[in-house]
């Protein structure tokens, strides 16, 4: 098999998850229109989505190290398929969890884990990029979802056919992606390749960590503290950058012309709502460009300082975007930085995981590693929600966020390779 079609599965299986996942909030209020159900009500339903696809990695990444990753990513793409075509039949909130959140999400996790097992496994010498490539669809397929919902939930005159169209395509893309997925044969090397030579007074080559081995260092849990530090940030704006940049910039509105933010006529606020939104398509097009362009800086500069530099920035980005949110140049300004910071997560953990531990058991160690994503995303979009209902603006959870990601460049800092293993 040419080893392009790894990286083909890789991109065509995380876009079916950037449909599932980055674009749930165009959905919020056409249920609510058509239902009367409450954003807290609807909001649920994602968050289920982002814990069950975010644990299911776990038992993904296992089965994938058994069995090769083809069988579970065929199985979780018609799962997942599935589960958010049976979205497009729901009338009650439990239906939505069940078969957004747990079906699709439990699907999700099947197809999202197995390729980034994979995939850079035939390309020990562009490792990072490839790693890049089999995540670049979360981004991807989420740039693409918001425009491509909105229009058809306005053709429709409703959310629910799209979850049937969308649910068709995603099942032939994630079965697809599932079919280009096989391991390479053990000790696999590109035509003329050879590993580089170690640099003088290097530790000589050993073994990989096993599974077992590799939850027994102090590295792994230091990178699962900080990928949850980072990711509880990045999921807490992804969820409420518009609605943040809605509510500041209606109050200058407001203020400027002298009136109560209710007296502010409709064509102000909804050219207001559509300018916000702009801040959640940057987040998006930097959080889909970035994976690819951190793997090939990574392959060459190093995966720890791409660590630092983005985990810095993001503490700086999460501090300004409170006081920006009145200014639409600004905030898009910070919303590509943050959305920068939070896609290299994806590059980085896996990237850093890999070379930490080896090929040979990362299905196992990352479906761990990335569990911390699903709990974040669980906590993360309970608690935004709630501080705003509290403080009546998001200045408090971005504050939060800034501290969980400086806590992750404390952590990052302090934490080397583990040793190598006796061979
Ligand atoms: C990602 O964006 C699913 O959050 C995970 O790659």
């Amino acid at each position: 098999m040419p080893r392009w079609v790894p990286l083909v599965g890789g991109v065509l299986g995380s876009t079916t998850c950037g449909l599932l996942l980055y674009a749930f909030s165009v959905f919020i209020k056409p249920l609510r229109a058509e239902f009367g159900w409450s954003a807290t009500e609807v909001g649920l339903a994602y968050a289920i989505a982002v814990l069950v696809f975010g644990l299911m990695t776990f038992p993904a990444g296992k089965l994938s190290d058994r069995f090769g990753p083809r069988p579970v990513v065929v199985i979780g793409g018609a799962i997942v398929g599935i589960g958010f075509f049976l979205t497009s039949t729901i009338k009650t909130p439990f239906e939505l969890y069940l078969y957004y959140g747990l079906i699709a999400g439990f699907g999700g996790g099947l197809v999202y884990l197995p390729p980034i097992a994979t995939a850079p496994k035939w390309w020990p010498d562009r490792r990072a990029l490839a790693t890049g490539l089999t995540v670049v669809g979360l981004g991807l397929g989420s740039f693409i979802m918001g425009p491509l919902a909105t229009s058809m939930i306005n053709t429709f005159g409703g959310a629910l056919p799209v979850f049937r169209y969308v649910g068709i395509a995603m099942f032939f893309m994630a079965i697809i992606a599932g079919l280009c997925l096989s391991n390479p044969p053990p000790g696999y090397k590109p035509a003329g390749w050879n590993p580089p030579a170690p640099k003088a007074g290097a530790p000589k080559a050993g073994r990989d960590y096993t599974f077992g081995e590799t939850i027994r260092t102090v590295q792994f849990w230091m990178l699962y503290l900080a990928y949850f530090c980072g990711s509880f940030a990045g999921l807490m704006v992804i969820g409420v950058i518009a609605a943040h940049g809605i509510n500041e910039m209606t109050k200058e509105a407001a203020a400027l012309a002298g009136v109560a933010v209710s007296a502010l006529p409709e064509e102000v606020t909804s050219a207001i709502a559509m300018q916000a939104a702009l801040a959640t398509s940057t987040l998006n097009a930097a959080n889909a460009i970035v994976r690819v362009l951190i793997g090939a800086i990574a392959d060459k500069a190093g995966v720890r300082i791409c660590f630092l530099v983005t985990f810095v920035l993001q503490v700086a980005a999460m501090a300004l975007l409170f006081p920006v949110g009145k200014t639409l140049f600004l905030l898009c300004i910070i919303a590509i930085i943050i959305g920068w910071n939070y896609g290299a997560l994806f590059t980085l953990f896996p990237s850093a995981c890999l070379q930490y531990f080896g090929p040979t058991a990362q299905g196992s160690n990352y479906g761990l590693l990335f569990t911390s994503w699903g709990i974040a995303g669980f906590v993360s979009n309970l608690i935004a929600g709630q501080m705003f209902d509290k403080f009546g603006t998001y200045a408090m959870s971005f504050t939060i966020g800034a501290v969980f990601v400086a806590i992750g460049v404390v952590v990052l800092a302090l934490t080397k390779p583990p040793r190598r293993l006796a061979a």
